[in-house]
């Protein structure tokens, strides 16, 4: 397929791509898409991996976070553009440990880029729990802006072992932002059935919702206006749902999110799809998606969930392409550019961090063109010319783990006086 078709409505085809969400993101048009669900990993220090014998099994993803993780020219970026967060986060990193700092860092920039393709009416649902929800909190109001704040939403359940010591923790956290005002909400899509659950039957007792003005003259039809406080089962273990892929989401979680905010035919996106539940909701409920996951068993699971339960995959297209930008003007690499940048990165080489005089640096692609990456500004880099024959046509993680491991080796040698 021609990437650049995915941008147009009339060619739209709904696709997975197996690869880092930054980048795909980076590749998608702004103002494009209708709603986000995002359920990224929690920070939560361990790999998770699927059980041998699940339709899953193979599959493992990291949840660990470590400085190395952190792409440093969007750190620049941030800096410029938002320097109290860049503060805050690096308050984080003191009040509460550098693995938390490294994991905001990574959410933000991924954050911002959700933030830049988002449509005036869409919106944006962050699922976290109370591990890094407060935090994150911070990075979404001052990214979308405080009174773009719509709900936190709490999933409860039954799920899990107890313990006598504590309240036993029986919720997750999702964290919804709207672009603007402007957002789609159908609150008749997701009326609640007041018998439904036994947390809504205890909310409305609670809160004498029953002689609500809205709810006068309802009581027949037992339906209530939706709240913040979901009771929704997770997956059983016999469930035919159930794919083996470590922390899925049940499917009428996103059933809920997707109905209440977006119509037939929009754009809905997963960044951090797992084993596609988003996808497959939003392919049940008629709306186009996007799914992104760096692992590349996503795929596989994909194909076989989408032939069980929806069995339309003629529809879909996985791919390892970064798709293009067709919204913003190429500038092909010059010496105004270069200044530009040479300005931005305060003289300094993005990949060593020495300082250099302007003409031994050189532009470079941050995502190179090999991998999909644009002749556009956000694009570029200044890299003094030994860092930009290690980095070549590789990401810049490769670079970076090479500088790491030279600077270990010189300190070693420091240390034992070689
Ligand atoms: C908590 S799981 C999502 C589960 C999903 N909601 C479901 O129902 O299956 C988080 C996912 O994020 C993916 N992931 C982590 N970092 C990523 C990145 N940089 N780009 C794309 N996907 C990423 C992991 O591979 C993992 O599948
Ligand atoms: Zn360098």
């Amino acid at each position: 397929m021609n990437e650049t078709e995915t941008m147009s409505k009339h060619s739209f085809q709904n696709t997975l791509y197996s690869n880092d969400n930054l980048y795909v993101l980076s590749g998608l048009n702004s103002g494009w898409v209708d709603l986000i669900y995002l359920d990224p990993p929690f920070n939560s220090k361990r790999m998770y991996s699927a059980p041998i014998g699940t339709k899953a099994a193979g599959a493992t993803f990291k949840d660990m976070w470590t400085w190395q993780d952190v792409n440093e020219h969007y750190l620049n970026t941030l800096a410029e553009n938002y320097p109290e967060l860049t503060q805050f986060i690096a308050s984080v990193g003191r009040i509460h440990s550098k693995a938390m700092m490294s994991y905001l860092t990574y959410m933000i920039q991924r954050i911002i880029e959700m933030h830049r393709v988002l449509k005036k009416t869409g919106s944006l649902y962050l699922h976290c729990d109370p591990t890094a929800s407060h935090y994150l909190k911070v990075l979404l109001d001052s990214v979308f802006g405080k009174k773009n704040f719509v709900s936190e939403i709490i999933w409860s359940y039954a799920w899990g072992v107890r313990t006598a010591k504590r309240w036993n923790k029986k919720h997750d956290i999702i964290l919804m932002y709207a672009k603007s005002a402007d957002f789609t909400f159908n609150s008749n899509d997701v009326l609640e059935d007041r018998q439904s659950s036994e947390a809504t039957q205890k909310r409305l007792k609670y809160k004498g919702a029953m002689t609500t003005d809205w709810n006068k003259g309802r009581g027949t039809e037992k339906l209530a206006l939706p709240t913040d406080v979901w009771y929704i089962p997770t997956i059983n273990a016999m469930s035919n749902e159930r794919t083996g892929y470590p922390t899925q989401k049940p499917l009428e979680l996103l059933h809920r999110i997707i109905k209440a905010s977006s119509k037939e035919g929009d754009i809905v996106l997963d960044p951090f799809c797992g084993c596609a539940t988003t996808c497959v909701a939003a392919q049940q409920l008629d709306r186009k998606w996007i799914g992104i996951d760096i692992e590349k068993q996503s795929v596989k699971i994909l194909i076989d969930r989408l032939s069980d339960d929806a069995g339309l995959f003629k529809d879909f297209t996985a791919t390892y392409q970064i798709p293009k930008r067709t919204d913003i003007k190429e500038i092909a690499p010059s010496e105004s550019v270069k200044q530009r940048l040479y300005k931005q990165q305060d003289g300094k080489c993005n990949g060593c961090g020495q300082d250099f005089e302007i003409r031994n640096l050189e532009i470079d692609h941050i995502i190179p063109k090999a991998k999909g990456g644009g002749d556009y500004y956000e694009n570029y880099q200044l890299l003094c010319g030994s860092c930009n024959r290690i980095k070549g046509v590789r990401p810049m993680e490769y670079l970076r783990k090479k500088i790491e491991v030279r600077e270990k080796m010189l300190n070693d040698k420091i240390f034992f006086g070689e």
